[in-house]
């Protein structure tokens, strides 16, 4: 089936017939979603360290405007709250990649606390043929976590790497509960089986109440499925981009999310989850009932006499 038939399919599958006018405006957004793909190349962010641009993706693996270690920093590290933590901490990563937010995060935590023990469990599918290094002061850091792949222990720093896809490895991480999810796949709208309400609703299950959800992205989607989960969602400052990040928490409240954000998220169109009843859904068909479902809801609003323009891929 091509793509317009799928999209009818989603129609009829909703008991609608779906106007020209309509059928185009979903047809629209998907392929601008899904994006260019070729091959995998290196290229230099914004501090000077490297990333991988996914060929499969058309995406890089780190932000190139905000630059790469400065993403881990800011986005990851820093508002998960892990270097206020004593004795112990674990960490959930959901796409391991090149291994830098797990490198970054272990050279600061050990830094400031050379006896804290580190646990980690990595979840991903494909690890790429080449990883570039991290600069200095994480190259150390960086080769001493590839080393212990895919599991291994040393010096009170333990990693465990999942291979496979995520939706269903999550379910193995049993008692594992995580002080910090490093909530780190490629952007919702290309890789959205990994944002979807039961994928965060198995995330969520290996998570210590007093954890910490952290991500890049402040898309909508994403966001209202962690508050029709239960999470508090709040803001990770801005970094080489108009939005902040996202910091969810169980209980504690994280920094709060500014008034026209929270209105977008009571209001717009687009603040529905991804859908992924059953954890094996195409990744495509989950984009096509996002928008129709979408669709249908711009068609109540636009009665109400309000527009949205449609949201960019990341
Ligand atoms: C943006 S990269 C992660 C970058 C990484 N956190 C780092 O710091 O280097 C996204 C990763 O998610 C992985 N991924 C995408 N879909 C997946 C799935 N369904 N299951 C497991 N991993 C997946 C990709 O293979 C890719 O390595």
């Amino acid at each position: 089936m091509d793509l317009r038939e799928l999209v009818e399919e989603s129609f009829r599958g909703r008991g609608l017939t779906p106007g020209r006018e309509d059928l185009e405006a979903v047809l629209r957004d998907l392929v601008r979603w899904r994006g260019p793909e070729g091959a995998d190349r290196i290229l230099r962010t914004a501090d000077g360290s490297l990333t991988l641009l996914s060929g499969a993706f058309g995406e890089p693996y780190h932000s190139v405007s905000a630059g790469a270690v400065r993403e881990c920093l800011h986005k990851f590290l820093a508002p998960s709250g892990l270097l206020n933590r004593k004795g112990r901490v674990r960490i959930l990563d959901v796409g391991f990649g090149l291994g830098y937010n797990v490198a970054v995060a272990f050279y600061h935590l050990r830094k400031r606390d050379p006896s804290l023990e580190i646990e980690v469990v990595s979840l991903e599918r494909e690890l790429p043929a080449r990883i570039p290094v991290l600069p200095e002061p994480y190259r150390e850091a960086h080769r001493k976590v590839l080393s212990l792949l895919p599991s291994g222990e040393r010096e009170g720093f333990r990693i465990h790497l999942l291979m496979g896809d995520a939706r269903q490895s999550v379910s193995s991480v049993r008692g594992f509960k995580a002080h910090a999810v490093f909530h780190d796949p490629f952007s919702p709208y290309r890789n959205p089986e990994l944002w979807t309400l039961e994928f965060l609703r198995k995330v969520r299950e290996a998570m210590d109440p007093s954890g910490v959800w952290v991500s890049y992205t402040s898309s909508l989607p994403v966001r209202r499925a962690l508050l029709d989960l239960g999470f508090r969602v709040g803001g990770s400052a801005p970094l080489g981009r108009k939005r902040s990040g996202t910091v969810a928490t169980l209980r504690g409240d994280p920094p709060p999310l500014s008034v026209g954000e929270k209105v977008r998220l009571r209001k717009s169109p687009y603040s529905v989850p991804f859908r992924d009843p059953d954890l094996r859904e195409d990744p495509l068909r989950i984009l096509i009932e996002y928008r129709v479902s979408v669709l249908l809801r711009e068609k109540e609003v636009s009665s109400e006499g309000e527009r949205e323009p449609p949201p960019q891929s990341s």
